[in-house]
């Protein structure tokens, strides 16, 4: 777990807990031992803490976090790191930490109470605890600001984001700089290190009280501005304010009780079970054993938005793409588009100009199609239709080796109408991106019953190494997002009929925890794809019913949304304000179901999200996804629903199953089977 040895004078600690050394009881307790024993042998002068050579930690191990029943669970958690990192500022031989790569939480507060902290230049750095909804709880809220100062400490612990070596070392967060690792660098790096006081006594960063005021007032204001579920922000804020107004000892325990507030909450626990979820995904049992085939080339028919994206991801990623479109335009379009991103992210500073002309250079748009034949893994992401669909696989049939995967970037189809024209059916897979596919993080790989393992096994490696996060579904109508999704758009409109203010239904929706309402998102989608997906979902899915008046009326008055101008709602151009718009309100209007009272804000809500539940029930009991997480995540990544709601079956089970039981009989009763309660 630590290897020990001692080298001129060093005691070297070296982590050794694979795969990123997650820091837990036992790694605490050996290291503390470890000190002990370095504190013990004359011939020790100081103490180097070192991880691997890409990776310090990942911090501590999540699911020490998992398992917090009560408040005296997340104390006791609190109170392991922090003595055993008093032990480390305490010990009577100086202690240095050696940060290279990922340093990020819990295992940033272990080199922060180190006397000095080196860093490779490879090294990360982050607070990441708000992203998982906590505050540190080791002494993170109030090392930091004795180190960068409080402005530079609240904004690293509230956004969590990475800083480089460079970037900590301006701060002050680090103290030296240094090539590698070695143990001969670190020697010859140690030496020079000067006298110190330890971390908690520091006040050099402490000295502008008028200043600190002010910050702390601005800090707090824009920490209670976010959504009232997720407390850690105000609570890390508040942290950081006691130990500075008031002493360390006193911000270290409003530290541990700030943690343990927030680990009490749901929206804690929920960012927490879907951090896992996420990474649960790849997790296939049925595919155990299964070997991926080795993909050199990927080949994408068809350069419209989807397949630009994903062309884009690929080479994003240093995997070579061949790229066709029969529209030679199309084709240079998208070569143009996927250029200027590069080049977009350059000018943000998020890439080097040299990486940026590499991933461009990996991409070879083919003037015949006949150049996908060299493509291990081919993607056609034609036109939506399965006609364009079928014609374009039939071609890559003809094109490709018997032993290249074809995938399908369908989001509707069912993988089965297209397999029936093929040759060799069983190497097709479904690889459904999200729009836009270069940034949207999920991919659902759709597994028809006969497919090769083999060819699932390749889409999700392939999903991953992209850095997606693929997940199995089966080949049914709408997989998993848009199976659950759409029935919460048309839901919507339905609330229209029934007589909902647009303005209110979208709120409920944001509400919920989505980025926008569910009117605006389809004004932006277009209202001629909610349309057109509904309706295959609707012939394959009976109990969904007939189709959603309003939806289809705003589409035959070419009120499609965003791109014609108008939808649910007026846009002017160049601008994606939505404004009211008194067409379509005169067509919802007339849409009214008679009698129907309208809804006010608890129904809105309860119907938009039941029916998101009524769905993802369905879709488990049908066993489209492996697990319930699975369904969750997908939810998170491919609709951009906040975390801190941790997924649909997540909430259903957060507000209880039994209620949920009722609700959706209650809803049946009044709006038909499409909320009937399932086993
Ligand atoms: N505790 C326990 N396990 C962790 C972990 C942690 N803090 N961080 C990562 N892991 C595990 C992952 O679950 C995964 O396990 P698996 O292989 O069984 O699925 C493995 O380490 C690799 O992580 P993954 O996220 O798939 O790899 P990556 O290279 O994309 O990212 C990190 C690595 C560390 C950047 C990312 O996992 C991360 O941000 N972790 C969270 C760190 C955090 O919030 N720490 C704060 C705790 S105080």
């Amino acid at each position: 777990m630590i290897e020990y040895y001692v080298a001129d004078g060093l005691a070297v600690l070296r982590l050794n807990a694979p795969p990123v050394n997650a820091l837990t009881f036992a790694l605490l307790d050996a290291l503390v031992a470890d000190l002990r024993r370095a504190a013990a042998d004359p011939s020790v002068e100081r103490i180097a803490i070192l991880g691997e050579v890409d990776f310090f930690s990942a911090g501590a191990d999540v699911s020490l976090f998992r398992h917090l029943a009560t408040a005296a669970d997340a104390m006791r958690v609190c109170r392991a790191f922090e003595a055993a990192y008093r032990a480390i500022e305490d010990s009577p031989k100086p202690v240095v930490a050696v940060l290279a790569g990922q340093t990020l939480g819990g295992a940033l507060e272990l080199a922060m109470a180190c006397r000095w902290r080196l860093a490779v230049r490879n090294a990360r750095l982050a607070m990441p605890e708000v992203k998982l909804g906590l505050c540190p709880g080791a002494g993170g809220t109030q090392r930091l600001p004795r180190l960068v100062g409080v402005k530079a400490a609240i904004d690293l612990m509230l956004t969590g984001q990475a800083i480089s070596a460079e970037r900590a070392f301006e701060l002050g967060l680090v103290d030296a700089l240094i090539p590698n690792a070695e143990i001969e660098t670190v020697l010859e790096a140690v030496a020079k290190l000067p006298n110190r006081e330890k971390t908690r006594d520091r006040k050099e960063k402490l000295v502008d009280v008028t200043g600190h005021r002010v910050i702390f007032a601005e800090a707090a204001k824009l920490a209670a501005a976010g959504r009232r579920e997720v407390v850690s922000p105000v609570e890390i804020v508040e942290a950081v304010r006691v130990g500075i107004e008031e002493s360390f000892e006193a911000g270290l325990g409003r530290e541990q009780e700030a943690f343990c507030r927030c680990a009490a909450t749901s929206a804690a626990r929920n960012k927490i079970y879907v951090f896992t979820a996420c990474r649960e995904t790849a997790k296939t049992p049925e595919l155990t054993g299964v070997q991926a085939l080795p993909v050199k080339t990927v080949g994408v028919l068809g350069l419209g938005t989807m397949g630009t994206g994903i062309a884009q991801a690929f080479v994003a990623a240093g995997i070579p793409v061949v790229a066709f479109d029969l529209d030679a335009r199309a084709g240079e379009v998208a070569v143009g588009r996927i250029r200027a991103s590069f080049d977009r992210r350059v000018s943000q500073g998020k890439i080097r100009p040299e990486q940026a002309m590499a991933a461009v250079a990996r991409l070879t748009l083919a003037k015949e199609e006949s150049a996908l034949r060299d493509a291990d893994l081919a993607i056609e992401a034609v036109f939506e239709n399965l006609e364009a669909k079928r014609a374009a696989l039939a071609r890559l049939e003809s094109l490709c080796r018997p032993n290249a995967v074809l995938a399908t970037n369908t989001s509707t189809i069912n993988l089965d109408a297209l397999a029936a024209g093929m040759k060799q059916p069983d190497r097709l897979v479904g690889m459904h991106f999200f729009n836009p596919a270069n940034t949207m993080p999920l991919v659902e790989i759709v597994r028809r019953e006969d497919a090769l393992p083999a060819a699932v096994a390749t889409a999700l490696r392939q999903a991953k190494t992209i850095g997606k996060t693929p997940v199995l579904v089966r080949n049914r109508e709408g997989f998993v997002v848009n199976r659950v999704f759409i029935p919460y758009l048309k839901e919507a409109f339905l609330l229209l009929e029934d007589g909902a203010d647009p303005a209110a239904v979208d709120r409920m929706g944001v509400e919920f925890g989505f980025p926008m309402g569910p009117l605006t998102l389809v004004d932006l989608a277009g209202i001629d794809i909610l349309q057109h997906t509904d309706a295959i979902l609707r012939s394959t899915f009976s109990y969904h019913g007939g189709p959603a008046v309003i939806v289809d009326r705003l589409v035959e008055a070419k009120m499609l949304g965003q791109k014609t101008g108008m939808g649910v709602y007026r846009y002017e151009a160049g601008d994606h304000k939505p404004r009211p718009n008194l067409e379509a309100m005169k067509i919802i209007a007339e849409s009214r179901r008679p009698n129907a009272s309208p809804p006010g804000d608890d129904e809105i809500g309860r119907r938009l999200v039941f029916r998101m539940v009524a769905e993802a029930f369905r879709t488990l009991h049908e066993h489209v996804v492996t697990r319930a997480s699975d369904l969750d995540a997908a939810m998170v990544l491919g609709t951009g629903l906040a975390d801190f709601r941790g997924g649909i079956v997540r909430h259903a089970q957060d507000v209880g199953l039994e209620h949920v039981r009722d609700v959706l009989a209650d809803l049946a009763v009044r709006y038909g089977e499409r909320f009937a309660v399932t086993q």
